[in-house]
This record gives structure tokens, sequence and C-alpha cells, in this order.
């Protein structure tokens, strides 16, 4: 079933353990979203975000509605997340459309304005029974960037909390989007003097580049939203381009993609086993 973000986090903290929360770009995805936690007998969250929305011509309903869909069928609990979210508009949008949770990413801006923009947005969201997130400490690599330099403050953190009264905290602690080797080594301190501090459950950003042991001391540490996209993209395209190498007669898309949507499966599941 399709259930809220919220209860998902609020269960996997209260269990000491993390939820993994999966990028969806297209329908294949949330399918092997679903098919891997299946598979794994676990909750899983699959997030869409302001990027994928893009690559849609900047319609959010369309997938976002699928991706809800998949979800209700499913055997486990699914939550449905809009990530990354920089745009008002698309924020305003994500309340029809399914959603249980949003992330709002004033990371970029001076943090005096961080801090009021994310106040209004959670205000907006707790309004409508959203669940927010929001970061502290630029976590980068969005823009094909990596700064795994970039660490969150655990009293700038406390503060933020408060001043925002947001429900969940995106952390800089060593990690960074969109990174193709699993290289990226934690501050395990860091982690749990945020824990400490912040009232709130901390989300990990750009997990695909953190190994697996690194993982499960970080969710052991008190990282509970584990967020993973380009591992997913390294199974989905690895499929395809095996299957095309070795086949240039198929037309037929459903070959390749059932193919991939298989791979990127498995590594949900295999994700999620490690997160636990
Ligand atoms: O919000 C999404 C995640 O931070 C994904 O990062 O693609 O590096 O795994 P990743
Ligand atoms: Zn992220």
């Amino acid at each position: 079933p399709l259930v809220p973000t919220a209860e998902l986090v609020r269960a996997a903290h209260a269990d000491g353990r993390g939820i993994g929360a999966f990028n969806v770009i297209t329908l294949e995805h949330a399918e092997a979203v679903v098919a891997g936690a299946e598979a794994a007998g676990l909750p899983a969250v699959c997030q869409i975000s302001e990027n994928a929305v893009r690559f849609h011509g900047g319609s959010l309903a369309p997938i976002a509605r699928a991706t809800a869909a998949v979800a209700e069928s499913a055997a486990v609990p699914v939550g449905l997340h809009l990530d990354h979210v920089t745009d008002e508009d698309l924020l305003r949008r994500a309340a029809d459309c399914g959603f249980g949770s949003v992330m709002y990413d004033a990371s970029a801006l001076p943090h005096a304005r961080n801090v009021a923009a994310t106040r209004a947005a959670a205000d907006w969201a707790h309004d409508r029974g959203l669940w927010l997130e929001a970061e502290l400490g630029e976590i980068g690599g969005k823009d094909g960037v990596h700064a795994p330099g970039a660490r969150t403050d655990p009293a700038e953190a406390a503060a933020f909390v408060a001043a925002t009264g947001i429900d969940a905290l995106a952390v800089a602690v060593g990690s960074s989007h969109a990174m193709t080797t699993r290289t990226a080594r934690l501050d395990h301190d860091l982690i749990g003097r945020l824990r400490g501090a912040a009232t709130v459950p901390l989300v990990l950003h750009g997990s695909t580049g953190v190994p697996d042991d690194e993982l499960r001391r970080a969710v052991a540490g008190g990282m509970v939203k584990i967020n993973i996209g380009t591992a997913l993209n390294i199974a989905f395209t690895g499929a395809v381009r095996d299957f095309l190498a070795a086949d240039s007669v198929t037309v037929d898309p459903r070959r390749y993609l059932s193919s991939a949507r298989t791979r990127m499966a498995s590594a949900v599941e295999s994700a999620l086993r490690v997160l636990g």
C-alpha cells in the first residue's frame, strides 16, 4: 500500500533501521523499486526529484500518479516523496498528486534566506498534512561537482530545526551526489553529534557513493532516510547497454526495459537489505 512517508521514517527511526528512498524517473523505475522492496520484504520510499519532473516537461501529475498507483498495489508499505524542490510552484503542486512528503531544498541560498524560505515551506506543508525535509550544509554533486568536504555544523543544525519546524534534516557528512564509485568516507563522529543536536530524523543524500559497511555504520549511528539514485541508473543503464550490445535485431523496448527493470529491482533489494 501507499503510506505516508512520515510513518515509514518514524518506524525506522524508532527501530534504529534505515529506510531506503529511491529515485524514480520513469514508470519502470517505480515498478523496479516496488519489486525490489517486495523481494526484500521491507518498506521503501519512491522519490521523484525536481530534475525528473523537468525531464517530463515540467509535468508532475503523470509520473507522480503512476508511481502512487504502483505503490498502492505493492505488497509492502511504500511512501511517495517529492525530492530536491527549489521551485515554489512545484512545491505547491505536490499537494494533489499523492505525495506524503517533500524535500524543500533552499540549501544553496544564504543561511538567513534558507531559514525563512524553509519555515514558510514547512508551515505550508503542515497545513496540508505533508512531512517536510530540508537541507543544511549543501551536499554537493548535483551539478556534477563533488564536494565531499561540505559539513553540517551540529549547533547550526539544532537552531535550524528549531527555527523552521521541519520534520527531517538532510546533512552533509561526507557523501556527495552522483558518484559512480563507492569510495565516500563518512564522518561518523559528526553523525553522532548531529543525532544528539537535531531532534528530527537525519537524511543521507548521495548514498550511492557510500560503501555498504559505511552505510551500516551510518544507520547504526543515527542516519534514518537513505537516498539512493545513481546506483539505480548504473544498474538500469548497464542492463540496457548489455542487452543492446548483444542484440542488434530487437526493436521492442519491452525486451531491454524488462531486463533493466529486473536489474534495478535487484539493486533496490540489496540496498534495502543493507539498511535493515
Ligand atoms: O536525493 C537523492 C539522492 O541524494 C541520490 O544521490 O544519486 O548520489 O545516490 P545519489
Ligand atoms: Zn539528494
